[in-house]
This record gives structure tokens, C-alpha cells and sequence, in this order.
């Protein structure tokens, strides 16, 4: 049975509270990208890093799943065939409403690295500078989240599922950032159905096959249940 791979951004959770990037007065316009979510910026100001990410972590998990988390995960429970749920976000809300075995390409507030030995932990609710790690003890404890100029995870696993896809979905992304504004035309390439989900065309519109515009709450339950109607008519 089809294969359903999903890749969803910052709008799927809007309408649960969490600011996107570059809508009118999202994120890039209150904080400087190279200030804040990039290696350079962590090493200049580790202070000003945890910060950002410490107001982020808290409001997140304050955040409740919206109707289109709750979508997703209805879908990857009735659909026949396998639901692949990749995210940019670094929030939990794919997990809290439900959805299973989520591929965080850009990693998760919710976890800890270290940039010393690698090790990985869950990360406390605030962050201090210069935390040590449990593991070596260095004071180099930062977000497990992929800032500009590093690799995001995942990528190979993420491309095997594209490549095994029949229906590639993009919900709540503006289509700006590489990697992942890649996926739809490596999806095209290899002759997997296309199809956009998102309150307004993003940069990468004309390339679905199909698309629906409006609020994910709207736009997505309605989506998967026309999906869901038609496998079991089948
Ligand atoms: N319902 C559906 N879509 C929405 C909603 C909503 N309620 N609100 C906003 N959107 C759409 C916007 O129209 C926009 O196209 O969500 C998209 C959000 O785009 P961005 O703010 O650019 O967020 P995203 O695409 O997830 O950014 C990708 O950039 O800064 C990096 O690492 C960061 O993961 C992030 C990546």
C-alpha cells in the first residue's frame, strides 16, 4: 500500500501558540539568525544562545498538539500502508498528539548535546552557560537543535523513505531552507505525487501537484480525512 512521507514546518504549530520564522513579526524579525542559531553565534555568546532556546524550550512545553498534529497521527494509525512524519520543528507536539517515530531533521528542544564527546541528553527545562556534561564533565552543554551551517540529521534515512514514497506532503513550511525545500522536487524527480499544505503558496507552490491553502487546523484534518474516506472505499 502507499507509502505517505510528510514534511511539516514552523505553521503546523502556529495555531498552537509557537512562533514561526518569517511570518510578520516571527522569530528572524525579534532575533538575528547569526546571533542565535548558528555555531559562530554560540561561541561569541553562549548567554544570549541558551537564552533564546531556554524561552523557547518553556513556551513549547506549555504548547498543546492542535487538530492538524492530531491529523497526522490519525493518518499514520488508519492508513493502510506506512506514515512518515519528518519535521523541521524542534518542538513535540507531532509526539504529543500522537504521531509515532518522528524524524526531527533539525533536532529538539528537548535535547542536550554536548559539543565536546557528542553525548546526548535530555536537556532541563532552562539551560546554563557552560553546563557540564555528564558524560566528560566539560562545561560544552548545548541545544540538540541544527543551526544554520550544520548538517540536519537524518538525511539519509530521510531520502531512502522519499525514494520509497507515493505521496509526498509538505505541511506549514515557507520552502526557504535547504535541505529540506529540497524534498519536493527530489520527490517530482522520482515520480512521487506532490501535494502542499499551508496557510499561503510558499516559495516552492509551483511545483506540487496539488496544494490546499488555509490554517492547518482547517486545511489538514480535512486533508487526511479525504485520504482516510478513500482507502477504505477502496
Ligand atoms: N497554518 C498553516 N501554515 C501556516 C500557518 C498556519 N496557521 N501560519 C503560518 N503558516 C505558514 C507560513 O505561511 C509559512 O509558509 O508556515 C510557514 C512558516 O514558514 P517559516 O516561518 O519559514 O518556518 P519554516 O518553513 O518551518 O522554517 C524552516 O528555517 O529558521 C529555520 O530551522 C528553522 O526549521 C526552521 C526552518
Amino acid at each position: 500500500m502507499e507509502k505517505i512521507v510528510i514534511l511539516t514546518g514552523a505553521g503546523i504549530s502556529a495555531e498552537s501558540g509557537l512562533g514561526t520564522f518569517r511570518d510578520e513579526g516571527g522569530l528572524w524579525a525579534q532575533h538575528r539568525i547569526e546571533d542565535v542559531a548558528t555555531p559562530e553565534g554560540f561561541a561569541r555568546n553562549p548567554a544570549l544562545v541558551h537564552g533564546f532556546y531556554n524561552a523557547r524550550r518553556v513556551q513549547a512545553a506549555k504548547a498543546q498538539p492542535n487538530a492538524a498534529h492530531q491529523a497526522l497521527a490519525r493518518l499514520q494509525q488508519g492508513w493502510p500502508g506506512e506514515v512518515v512524519i519528518v519535521t523541521q520543528n524542534v518542538d513535540s507536539l507531532h509526539e504529543a498528539g500522537g504521531a509515532e517515530d518522528v524524524i526531527h531533521m533539525h533536532g529538539t528542544l528537548a535535547g542536550a548535546l554536548c559539543a565536546v564527546c557528542g553525548h546526548r541528553w535530555t536537556s532541563p527545562p532552562e539551560m546554563e552557560v557552560r553546563e557540564p556534561c555528564p558524560a566528560c564533565q566539560q562545561p560544552s552543554a548545548r541545544p540538540d537543535v541544527v543551526w544554520f551551517g550544520e548538517m540536519p540529521y537524518f538525511m539519509e534515512k530521510i531520502f531512502d523513505h522519499l525514494t520509497e514514497a507515493s505521496l509526498f506532503a509538505s505541511i506549514g513550511t515557507s520552502g526557504q531552507v535547504y535541505p529540506a525545500a529540497g524534498f519536493v522536487q527530489e520527490a517530482r524527480a522520482m515520480g512521487v505525487r506532490t501535494v502542499e499544505l499551508n496557510l499561503e503558496p510558499s516559495t516552492g507552490a509551483p511545483i506540487f501537484d496539488e496544494a490546499y491553502w488555509g490554517p492547518a487546523t482547517e486545511v489538514v484534518p480535512r486533508w487526511v480525512d479525504g485520504l482516510l474516506a478513500r482507502c477504505h472505499a477502496q
